[in-house]
């Protein structure tokens, strides 16, 4: 298999994402925004995602992050497939939020940072079953519904928030890229040996993910008729950015503005 990906589209770490601020301007804080990042894993959602909430002056949420810790959750309380119930009474009673002052924002389960446990392999493995669970979805879209009303001007990304979660969003983004170029990303991003999985097993596996992700009753990954897609494949993060900011500042001047 072919290594065409672009090196430049690699997950970065909080320090190296400060944009020098000045000369471009941001989203008035007048001006109440929502956009919407969707598709499947591997596309550079989170880190594009990141930089654009930091270039408009606006927050990032990473819904992800929410599946991932009920996923973490079910782990750790030991909990069956069929324990459904049990789970989603649980996460409800977890109360997951974010802390806002961290960059990017941490997510929180009883009032205690559970970040570090979320990208565990188990729970990566787990969290696709996960994301299934209807229940649980309709907890989610809940609560990803409440965070938009404290953070008004907010870049979320996830699978479904084009489509179920904001539909009335005023940007909305769909990111893709070949499995192969997002297969070998992640083993970059994770530094894979190439001893341990290789190339065709890591595609393999986002392959598997993307169909579950696609085929789940309830919010299941689709692009929104009305956003713009990108094929991330051969573009640099920078480019990535650059075009979704363009595209959302066209449209910033049109939007309702909220009295100071
Ligand atoms: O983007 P990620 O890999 O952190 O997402 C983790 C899982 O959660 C993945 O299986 C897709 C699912 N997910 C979802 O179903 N809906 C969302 N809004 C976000 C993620």
């Amino acid at each position: 298999m072919s290594r065409t990906h672009s090196p430049a589209l690699q997950p970065l770490a909080a320090k190296e994402l400060i944009i020098p601020q000045g000369t471009r301007p941001a989203v008035p804080a007048n001006t109440p925004i929502i956009i919407t990042i969707d598709g499947p894993a591997g596309t550079g959602k989170s880190t594009v995602a990141r930089m654009l909430a930091q270039k408009l002056g606006l927050d990032f949420l990473d819904t992800g992050a929410m599946y991932r810790a009920a996923a973490a959750i079910m782990l750790e309380r030991k909990y069956d497939k069929d324990q459904v119930g049990e789970l989603v009474s649980t996460v409800i009673g977890a109360d997951l939020h974010f802390d806002w002052s961290q960059d990017p924002p941490t997510i929180l389960a009883w009032d205690t940072p559970i970040d570090h446990r979320i990208r565990a392999q188990e729970v990566t493995d787990l969290v696709s079953f996960v994301a299934t669970l209807s229940e649980l979805r309709q907890h989610m879209v809940r609560k990803q519904r409440i965070i938009f009303a404290q953070h008004p001007h907010l870049v979320t990304e996830g699978r479904d928030q084009g489509s179920v979660v904001f539909p009335d969003a005023a940007v909305k983004f769909y990111l893709d890229a070949d499995p192969e170029i997002r297969a070998q990303r992640r083993i970059d991003q994770l530094g894979i040996d190439p001893e341990t999985m290789t190339l065709e097993e890591m595609c393999e596996r986002i392959v598997e993910r993307d169909r579950i992700d696609m085929t789940r009753q309830d919010g299941p990954l689709v692009c929104p008729d009305d956003a713009i897609q990108i094929d991330t494949s051969k573009m640099s993060i920078d480019d990535v950015v650059e075009l979704m900011y363009e595209r959302t500042m066209a449209v910033v001047a049109d939007l309702p503005k909220i009295d100071s």
